[in-house]
């Protein structure tokens, strides 16, 4: 018998699919959902609990009306492994907590709001209510010298997601931002733990400004319904970031991913402004090499690589 979480992703799926069913009954969902009827409706007055609108009309059940929050049980497939929680510190805490004790590759730590959200180069990130924060947890067989894969598959699946299915004009900026013209849409954080040859875990923390307004608090950041005047489903962005992720990790080698990452990247072949925690440089940015350090033409004709620093241009 399944559990109930089983359940409970299962009935949103199936109540989801043949949309021209005028509804299912009991019997038939749990038949469907192997289960009795006495789990399938404490399924139901559980998800009623979260928000779900799952009314019955002649003995026959729908689902009205979802919440945008991305509950476990919106991730058939996956639902073991994403945890929701509706307000931390930073999923980036409680990624490292989970990580540290034994949770399975790719779990996802998903945060309604963060009450201290983490930016790179020791910033806040603003993390109010409507947008996608999240971290991805990666214990890949991997050299710690290929981490730089993970940030570049996922700044590619996420602009590849942004453009596919929000139908914006995101681009990837050096190192992992994406931008929409000059305005940060979503930013991206990682930390490695790792001992000699062995990556214990890559945690990749995503902010996405989807329907918060983040100008608020920052001028130059946008969200998906500032620049659209719509509103997005979060849970539908971070499955497709999910399943792209997932397929390129198996597919995708770096040199293949960094190409294409390349041809999304608004940032290349133009003068720029990069600010490191040491030094401000100017130049003409050139090129991503393959270590994921930007390649950087100073007024001098000489030549910088840089790994870590920040990327402005007018
Ligand atoms: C940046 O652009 O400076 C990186 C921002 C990263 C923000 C995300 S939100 C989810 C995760 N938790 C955090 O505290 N930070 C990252």
């Amino acid at each position: 018998m399944p559990d109930l979480l089983d359940i409970k992703t299962g009935l949103i799926q199936t109540l989801r699919s043949a949309p021209e069913k005028t509804g299912w009954s009991t019997t038939e969902l749990a038949a469907v959902l192997s289960c009795d009827k006495n789990k399938l409706l404490c399924a139901i007055i559980e998800l009623k609990k979260h928000g779900y609108r799952i009314e019955a009309s002649n003995e026959l059940w729908r689902l009205e009306l979802a919440p945008d929050i991305p509950y476990p049980f919106e991730f058939p497939g996956r639902q073991d492994r994403i945890h929701y929680f509706p307000q931390i510190t930073s999923t980036m805490d409680e990624a490292r907590k989970a990580a540290g004790s034994g949770c399975p590759n790719l779990t996802v730590i998903i945060a309604g709001a963060q009450t201290k959200g983490r930016g790179r180069m020791d910033r806040v990130w603003a993390s109010d209510e409507g947008g996608l924060y999240f971290t991805l947890i990666i214990k890949p067989r991997a050299h710690p010298a290929e981490a730089i894969k993970f940030n570049f598959l996922a700044s590619l699946t996420l602009v590849e997601v942004l453009r596919d299915e929000c139908r914006v004009d995101a681009r990837v900026k050096w190192p992992n931002d994406i931008m929409v013209d000059n305005s940060k849409l979503s930013g991206m954080l990682s930390e490695m733990d790792a001992t000699g040859d062995t990556i214990h875990f890559v945690n990749i923390g995503i902010g996405v400004n989807v329907n918060n307004d983040p100008a608020l608090i920052e001028p130059r950041a946008a969200s998906l319904r500032s620049l659209t005047g719509r509103t997005f489903s979060r849970p539908a962005i971070l499955a497709q970031f999910l399943d792209h992720f997932e397929s390129g990790l198996k597919e995708a080698a770096f040199p293949l991913i960094l190409t294409r990452w390349k041809q999304f990247a608004g940032c290349l072949n133009r003068e720029v402004t990069i600010v490191t925690l040491k030094e401000t440089l100017n130049g003409f940015a050139e090129d991503v090499d393959d270590r994921g350090s930007l390649v950087l033409r100073l007024a001098d004709g000489t030549r910088r690589t840089v790994c870590y620093g920040d990327c402005f241009y007018g």
